[in-house]
């Protein structure tokens, strides 16, 4: 694909870090070599329909993305990371994903000699019942709430350590600490040694992040709207690059965002104390962005470990499974849409004849839009 020269400028700098506008790849490009501790990123996701900012067809994706593989793989040092949140897309008018992010994660690792350090998976806990035609009407699929988060290294051996990241012990593990716990071998064959029972303080978090992307009355957001500026659609949470800003770099590391949008990236590593580039093709989403320096750096609010809020209950499958499966599944797999029949304030969806909420009573939204909740 034949991509324009662009001029690129330094928009606003802070004391560790600075925003470019322009074409990040131009700007890698004049780089040293070497020189990035982490690549922070997520890119503008593949779409079976293009958005707003200019998104790349998922099938075109990986043909898109090559130079930008190219320049990140020169830019990092041998001790440092990549790390792309990346959502998937479904198939047009079909209830089958996309591969195109699996098809990403192949190339950079087989052609750009990336290494797949590890996989991480982002839930949304907010998000949404999409795409609706699949999940709410159809009810063939289940909501779609992960973005997969690739963890990727120039070497096998990136700097990390999970000691930055760890989380509280869950209350079950509180207990069993608290009542000892007798050293065996497990039925998966694991033997469970004694030092599985020493309080370290903390837990080891798995490579599940869960995050819900529901910022509605940030500052950020209101610095917007009151100037009439676009608020970015496909933001991320804070904690999100704060997690691997923290696990792979240390104080006075450079971070870089070649995608970088409203720069929650370059927020985060400012207060982090860590060096910063973040780069942005739309002078518009840096306008917005602005919210986040103008003031100079704030502190996180304090987060309380036994605030109920910052935690999610996963209810474990079979909970409501009591043998009732008089419905049949459809014989056609769902390629017939459901007749839905309005009752007064009520939907009897006549496949599952179960009574539909009004609230999900709405039109089906169009996949695209279902898409666009998070990127
Ligand atoms: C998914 S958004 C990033 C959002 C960001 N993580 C945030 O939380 O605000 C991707 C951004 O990449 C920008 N972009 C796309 N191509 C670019 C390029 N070649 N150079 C710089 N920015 C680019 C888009 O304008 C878009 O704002």
């Amino acid at each position: 694909m034949a991509r324009e020269k662009q001029a690129f400028r330094t928009y606003h700098r802070t004391e560790l870090g600075e925003i470019v506008l322009g074409d990040s790849l131009e700007v890698l490009s004049r780089r040293e070599a070497d020189s990035v501790d982490l690549i922070m990123t997520s890119p503008p996701f593949g779409l079976v329909r293009k958005k707003a900012y200019g998104n790349v067809h998922a099938d075109e994706y990986c043909e898109w993305f090559q130079p930008f593989a190219g320049q990140f793989h020169r830019v990092l040092k041998d001790t440092g990371s990549l790390v792309i949140d990346i959502g998937g897309a479904w198939n047009e008018g079909l209830p089958t994903r996309h591969l195109y992010h699996f098809k990403l994660l192949i190339m950079l690792c087989e052609q750009y000699g990336f290494h797949l350090a590890q996989d991480f998976y982002w839930w949304n806990p907010s998000k949404l019942p999409t795409p609706a035609e699949w999940v709410t009407v159809r009810r063939i699929r289940v909501k779609d709430a992960i973005n997969t988060v690739w963890w990727f290294s120039k070497t096998p051996w990136p700097k990390a350590s999970n000691k930055r990241v760890l989380q509280p012990y869950s209350p079950s593990m509180k207990q069993l600490l608290a009542n000892g716990y007798r050293a065996k071998r497990r039925p998966s064959g694991h033997d469970i040694s004694e030092k599985f029972s020493q309080d370290n303080g903390a837990a080891i978090p798995p490579n599940l992040i869960a995050i819900p992307n529901t910022e509605s009355n940030s500052y950020y957001i209101r610095y917007c709207q009151e100037r009439g500026l676009p608020v970015h659609p496909a933001r991320y949470p804070a904690e999100l690059p704060e997690y691997f800003v923290r696990m792979l770099t240390d104080i006075g590391d450079m971070v870089i965002d070649p995608f970088a949008g409203s720069c929650v990236t370059g927020e985060v590593s400012e207060r982090l104390k860590r060096r910063w580039q973040c780069i942005e093709l739309s002078e518009d989403y840096l306008k917005g962005a602005m919210a986040r320096f103008e003031r100079g750096v704030y502190e996180k609010p304090f987060s309380n470990p036994e605030d109920e809020s910052n935690y999610y209950r996963v209810p474990r499958p079979g909970i409501l499974w009591n043998g009732d499966e008089v419905e049949r599944l459809p014989e056609d797999g769902g390629k017939t849409r459901p007749v839905r029949v309005a009752r007064k304030n009520k939907v009897q969806d006549q496949v599952s004849g179960v009574a539909v909420p009004p609230k999900m009573q709405q039109k089906p939204l169009p996949l695209d839009i279902a898409e666009t909740q998070d990127n």
